[in-house]
């Protein structure tokens, strides 16, 4: 378990772009982290997102003492989330940013290190699976200390969608999506309850939905942040409140189970690679990988995206 130092919480957000400050603004609108510290390479103007975040103090649930960041401050945070780096452009797959965001990530994790860091990881740059996996490798971390924000939002997208399917409450729907955080991301469909209710019970006690339209609704999830990306150029929000709820997950000791991009070693049958799976969240990070029975189709796509990040992380990291 790590040390909150026995004093407030403390976030410190590296990069505040578009994901970065709606992350931010998620965190003071729901108080949920007692400090956050803000550090971006364009100083000026994350010191006027500071400004403009304070200036809504009087209306937030809890007071959050925001500041522009240093690197020193690092060294009492609970959580280091960063969101810093190249951002998909139209047509650019996730894994397209790999080269790029790894010289910028062994920068930035060298300069948290410096200061003395000794909390969690948080990431959220793509391609997010393969930057999480760079993370515990800069940092020397035990890798349940570096949390990937994985599949929490394609998650949260399914069930989202699925609600609006059947018209009930995303959070009356529990689907996973795993895998790659990306492309090669599958549904677990089998484990999906509307809720206690299996899938497919309900389906069959239900003339008005059909098997097609669920395959649909898969794709739509998976390709979401392509069809965000054409209409407004980047997607944030959705990123931005999945990354909170997990910090929220972190900093109250939650232990509650979200698809973060975690280290696998033999779960799955899969070793050294980081990827979504339900994971049980708390103060210590991952407390847990959850293993979800597979049937042989599940099994094959996810064998499947586990050698497409690797075949991306192995060379990257020469
Ligand atoms: C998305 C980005 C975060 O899926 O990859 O919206």
């Amino acid at each position: 378990m790590t040390a909150n130092h026995g004093k407030v919480n403390r976030v410190v957000l590296i990069g505040a772009g578009s994901v970065g400050v709606s992350y931010a603004f998620s965190l003071i609108n729901q108080g949920i982290t007692e400090e956050l510290a803000i550090i971006d390479l364009f100083a000026d103007k994350a010191l006027g997102d500071v400004w403009d975040l304070n200036h809504g103090k009087a209306f937030a649930p809890s007071p959050t003492n925001v500041w522009l960041g240093e690197y020193q401050d690092c060294k009492d945070a609970d959580i280091v989330c960063i969101c810093a780096g190249a951002n998909q452009k139209p047509g650019e797959t996730r894994l397209d940013l790999v080269e790029k965001n790894m010289k910028i990530f062994k920068g930035i994790v060298d300069d948290v290190m410096e200061s003395g860091f000794d909390g969690i990881f948080l990431i959220a740059t793509n391609p997010v699976d393969v930057l999480t996996q760079a993370v515990i490798e800069f940092s020397g971390f035990p890798a349940h200390r570096v949390v990937g924000s994985g599949t929490t939002l394609d998650s949260s997208r399914l069930r989202y969608k699925l609600g609006e399917y059947f018209d009930i409450s995303p959070k009356a729907v529990h689907a996973y999506i795993v895998g790659e955080h990306g492309d090669t991301e599958l549904p677990l469909w089998s484990r999906v309850t509307i809720g206690p209710v299996p899938l497919q019970t309900y389906l069959d006690n239900h003339d008005d939905y059909n098997a097609e339209d669920l395959d649909q609704i898969f794709e739509e999830v998976r390709d979401a942040a392509y069809h965000i990306i054409e209409k407004k150029g980047a997607t944030f929000y959705g990123i931005a409140m999945s990354l909170a709820r997990i910090t929220e997950a972190i900093l109250r000791n939650e232990n509650i189970v979200l698809t973060t991009s975690s280290y696998l070693q033999g779960q799955y049958g899969a070793e050294d690679v980081c990827i979504g799976v339900p994971s049980i969240i708390n103060r210590s990070g991952i407390r847990e990988i959850i293993e979800v029975p597979m049937n042989e189709e599940e099994q094959e796509k996810f064998a499947h995206s586990v050698q497409t990040l690797k075949s991306i992380y192995e060379p990257a990291m020469k």
